[in-house]
């Protein structure tokens, strides 16, 4: 193989990557806007003393591994985020797949000013498998 062929096979591989990775953004956007965005808002900044914020919450910064777990479970400890008490649980969201649950988590983890990295599909499906032996 020449370098020329060579070169066209790595661009169209990284082409086909970086295409990947948006599609699997944008699936995540969607899903999000459909499933949460009624209670956390499209911009992640919750509704006031309701529902907390995900832009930016320390919350979530610490506890960024739960994310899978409270999207299939949901979550009903009182939390504090960003310094404020919220104490309504929130419910499961049901009929997602396992690859629709990775896609949310990946989006909320970079969307709006998030920069907490990312969750390979192997690490969201071993918590949601960890979490069905719990049960
Ligand atoms: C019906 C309203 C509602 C919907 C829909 C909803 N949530 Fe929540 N969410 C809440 C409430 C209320 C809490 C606070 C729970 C508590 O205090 O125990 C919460 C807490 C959280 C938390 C932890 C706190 C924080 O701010 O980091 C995360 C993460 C989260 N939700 C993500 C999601 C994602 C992702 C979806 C969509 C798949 C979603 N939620 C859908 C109401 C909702």
């Amino acid at each position: 193989m020449n370098i020329r062929s060579k070169l066209v096979i790595l661009c169209s591989t990284l082409f086909l990557l970086v295409s990947c990775q948006e599609d699997r953004f944008k699936q995540g956007k969607v899903l999000y806007e459909f499933h949460c965005a009624s209670c956390h808002m499209d911009d992640g900044t919750g509704l006031a003393q309701l529902y907390p914020p995900l832009d930016n919450a320390d919350w979530l910064r610490e506890n960024k591994t739960r994310l899978p777990e409270i999207i299939v479970h949901g979550i009903s400890d009182s939390l504090v985020v960003n310094g404020q008490l919220y104490t309504i649980p929130m419910s499961p969201v049901y009929g997602l797949s396992q690859v629709e649950v990775s896609n949310i988590t990946n989006y909320v983890l970079s969307a709006w000013s998030n920069d907490l990295g990312s969750m390979g599909f192997r690490e969201v499906q071993e918590h949601l498998e960890d979490l069905k032996i719990q049960d």
